[in-house]
Parts: C-alpha cells; structure tokens; sequence
C-alpha cells in the first residue's frame, strides 16, 4: 500500500476531536478511495491534560503549534485553532513556507489573510483547502471552485449563520420575542456566551467575503460588506411578513452590478414559497445564481462537529490523492480587487413598518415624502392596535398607528432620504423599521 498522508493536527476542540475519531472510524473507507491511509501522528492544544474523548496518549505531543506545522515528519497541517492571529495565523503560514498543504476550517483567519495564504500556496504549488470554513457540511467551496468553475454568476445568497437562522426561526413559529429565543440558543448551545458575533451578522459576513471571492474572482475583502443583524426583528415584523407572502431570514448576498461587486447581509424577506424560505432552524443553505443555469440550492448543516469533520476529512482526502486546486478557483494573481457597489446604490424592494401619529395630515405627508423621492407602494397596510376601537370610529389625536408599506423597486438612497424627511416632519414616533426584500 502506499504511504501513509500524516497529518498533524492543530486545536482538538469541537472540530478537531470530531476529525481524529473521523479518520479512526472512517479508515478502511478512506484506504479503498484514496489509496493510502490518513493518519493523524502529531497533535497539538493549548492544554495537554484536558479530557478528551480520545486517547491522546496514541499520538505524538507538539506543544507549539508552529513547531507542529514545521515539523518534517508530517505531510499536511489541519488548523482548527480559529481565530485571525496568532497562534493560527502563524501555523499556517510557517506549514505554507515549508512546502506543506493546510486543511483549515478557520473564517476568521481567511477572510482577514486568504489572498495573501493563497499566493503562499501556489507558490509552493501545495494545497490550501477551506470547505469546512463556510457552511460547515455543504459542499459550496468545492461545488464554486471546480463543479461550476465554468459558470458565470450572478448572485449568491445564503443563509450562513446557524444562530441567527435558529432564533428567527423560533420566533416566527412559536411566537416567542427575540431575547427568549437568544437565551435559549444560548441554553442549547448554538449561539455562543457573547452573541454579538453571530447575531450582528458579521459570522456572515466573513463567510459571504470568502464566498463571493470564489464565485467572482475577486479578492477578499471583508471591508466591503455592509452589514446589519437581527436584534431589531420583531413579532411584528415577521407576523406583517407572513401577511405579505414573506418570511425573514438574515442572508447574505453578494451579487454582480454595473458598479461592482455588492456584498450585504441584512435580515431579509424573501418570498415563501422560495427554496431558502424553507430551511428553519440550524441548518444552512446557499443559492447560487448563475448565466444560463437555473438557481441552484444546496441545503445542510452549517456547523457541528461530525459535519465540519466530514468537511475536512474530505479536503484531506484531495490531498491523499494529489489533488492540487488554486485555492479560490483561479491563479490568486489573477483575482480581481473588489469593486465595492456603495450600498446607497443598492436597488429592490422594501417593507418598511413605521408608527404614524394619529392625526389629520400625516397620511399626506407621509406619500408627499416618499413621492419626492419616486418611491411607489405596491401596498399599504395601516393597522389600529388591538382592541383600541373599531376600525369606522376616528382615533384619539396622537396615538400611535403602525404603518406597513411594501415598495416597488428603488433605491437604498432614495429610500433613507424619505424616512429622513418623515422624520425631519414629526408624523412618526421612533425609527421606522426597514427590511430590504430579495427576489429568491
Ligand atoms: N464548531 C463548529 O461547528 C465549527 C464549524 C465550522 C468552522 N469552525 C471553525 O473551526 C475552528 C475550531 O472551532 P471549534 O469549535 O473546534 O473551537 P473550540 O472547540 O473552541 O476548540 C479550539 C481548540 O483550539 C485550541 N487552542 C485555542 N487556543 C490555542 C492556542 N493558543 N494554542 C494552541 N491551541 C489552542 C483549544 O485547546 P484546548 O482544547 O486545550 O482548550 C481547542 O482544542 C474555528 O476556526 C471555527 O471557526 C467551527
């Protein structure tokens, strides 16, 4: 049999443990595909004496995770440290400079330094394979980087966030507020002690700007991603969506414009009856939209220690075989600065949800400013609270009614200076709430 592919392993956490009892279980499975073992020989952690679920004892210490990745009796290194610094940023640059093919399931560190490991990579002509670093077990870096290599794309959009999916799926079901659901993911373990992260949407952001550098063959650049989170999503908000046809899901987009590439993720309604509309809880999912192809789904778990592993342990098994890809599908000379499309610019439809005063003259002003701004309404819904009267008797003066508008297409710009105007004129209380709506 041919020699074995050793593999030394940074970080044993969630993932990596799930990766050493992958390669045990799955070992004969992986001799017959790729014709030689993958072992794990070296490992490395911040602590030697934790418990695992492993024996830690079958392999070889390396306390540093730099001497780890430079040691020469390993062929390839897997981070899965995390995090965009040291000690993972330098593991894998000091495995690069040796010649030795990185697996890394670390977004962080990608979106931050992926060009410049890429260019590291070909120049040593060794792998660098990141499947499990976006959507955990969907194939999409492998289905963007070789499947549909050919393909010309114009959008891509997808829910990546497993936490954010979760709590806005809770909500919308169960009818439970944000911070219930929040503490509850917390409580099961799919959103972090400090949730800012997920749910402030800049988890996916990271992993939209790795995306969208595959599917485009631009440069990655988590800089150019305008983002917002869901914290401000109300029952309201996905009661009034439903009423409309829609659901709410925090999504990100990277689409191909005239000015550029425009990357977004916002909450966002899309249409329920769409293929994205339709995945509920942890999972994920990314539609790809490309030239002459009709869209194409792909629907899984986003994280998870077995589902990461399989990501792995499948990237490892290109490099058992010799397999050698330019790791974001194209020469990273050739990759292309990102043209960021200002969001100002961007085009679609809007929900926006406002509380109006409740007196002669606000309706008027209300289509007076957003006339000035060619804003047109597919519809208009205005809502008296429960129970405050029945809807043939006037209001008391100055009572709150909300509002619920859906807008044709326009502007981003055009819509900001109108509820500036509304604003700047005293006919609502509050910030209106603003949801972009995406064709899907
Ligand atoms: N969890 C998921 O579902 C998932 C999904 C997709 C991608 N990822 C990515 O996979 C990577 C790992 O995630 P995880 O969930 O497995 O993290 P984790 O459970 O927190 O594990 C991190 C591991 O790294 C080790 N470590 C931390 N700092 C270190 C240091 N300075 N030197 C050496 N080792 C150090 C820890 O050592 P000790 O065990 O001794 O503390 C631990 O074994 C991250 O980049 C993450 O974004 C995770």
């Amino acid at each position: 049999m041919a020699k074995p592919l050793k593999v030394g392993l940074a970080g044993l956490g969630t993932v990596g443990s799930a990766v050493v009892r992958l390669l045990e279980d799955g070992r004969d499975k992986l001799i017959a595909r790729c014709g030689r073992p993958i072992e794990v020989v070296a490992l490395n952690a911040r602590s030697r004496g934790k418990k695992r679920d492993f024996d830690v004892k079958k392999f070889r210490w390396i306390a540093d995770p730099v001497a780890l990745a430079r040691d020469p009796e390993l062929d390839v290194l897997v981070e899965v440290i995390g995090g965009a610094g040291d000690p993972a940023k330098r593991a894998v640059e000091t495995a690069l400079a040796a010649g030795k093919p990185v697996v890394t399931a670390n977004k962080a560190l990608l979106a931050r330094h992926g060009q410049k490991l890429a260019v590291m990579a070909e120049r040593r002509g060794v792998a660098l394979n990141f499947e499990a670093a976006v959507a955990g077990g969907i194939p999409i870096v492998k289905t963007l980087r070789e499947g549909l290599n050919g393909a010309s794309f114009a959008r891509i959009y997808g829910i990546l966030n497993g936490t954010c999916n979760y709590i806005l799926s809770r909500m919308e079901q169960d009818r439970l507020a944000f911070d219930d659901c929040l503490r509850e993911a917390q409580r099961l373990g799919y959103a972090e002690a400090n949730p800012t992260f997920d749910v402030d949407g800049h988890d996916t952001a990271q992993k939209l700007s790795i995306l969208a550098s595959l599917a485009f063959g631009t440069r990655i650049d988590p800089n150019a991603v305008y983002v917002e989170g869901i914290s401000s999503i109300t029952l309201a908000d996905l009661d009034a969506a439903s009423e409309l046809g829609y659901r709410i899901k925090l999504l990100g987009v990277a689409v191909r414009t005239e000015e550029g590439i425009e990357q977004r993720v916002h909450p966002t309604m899309v249409p329920k009856e769409s293929a994205i509309a339709q995945v509920m809880g942890v999972t994920n999912a990314v539609t790809l939209d490309a030239q002459g192809l009709a869209p194409i789904t792909l629907v899984g778990p986003g994280a998870g220690g077995a589902a990461t592993a399989s990501a792995i342990v499948a990237d490892l098994a290109d490099i058992a075989r010799g397999v050698v890809t330019p790791p974001f599908g194209l020469p990273a000379a050739r990759m292309t600065a990102t043209r960021k499309a200002p969001m100002q610019h961007h085009e679609g439809g809007y929900y926006i949800r406002m509380l109006a005063r409740d007196r002669p003259g606000t309706a008027a002003t209300i289509a007076r400013c957003l006339a000035q701004q060619k804003i047109s309404m597919e519809s208009i819904v205005q809502r008296h609270p429960a129970g405050s009267r029945g809807a043939a008797q006037p209001g008391r003066s100055g009572e709150a009614v909300p509002v619920i508008m859906i807008t044709y297409a326009t502007s981003e710009d055009a819509v900001r200076k109108a509820l500036a105007a509304v604003r700047r004129d005293r006919v609502v209380y509050g910030e209106p709430q603003v949801i972009r709506i995406e064709r899907a």
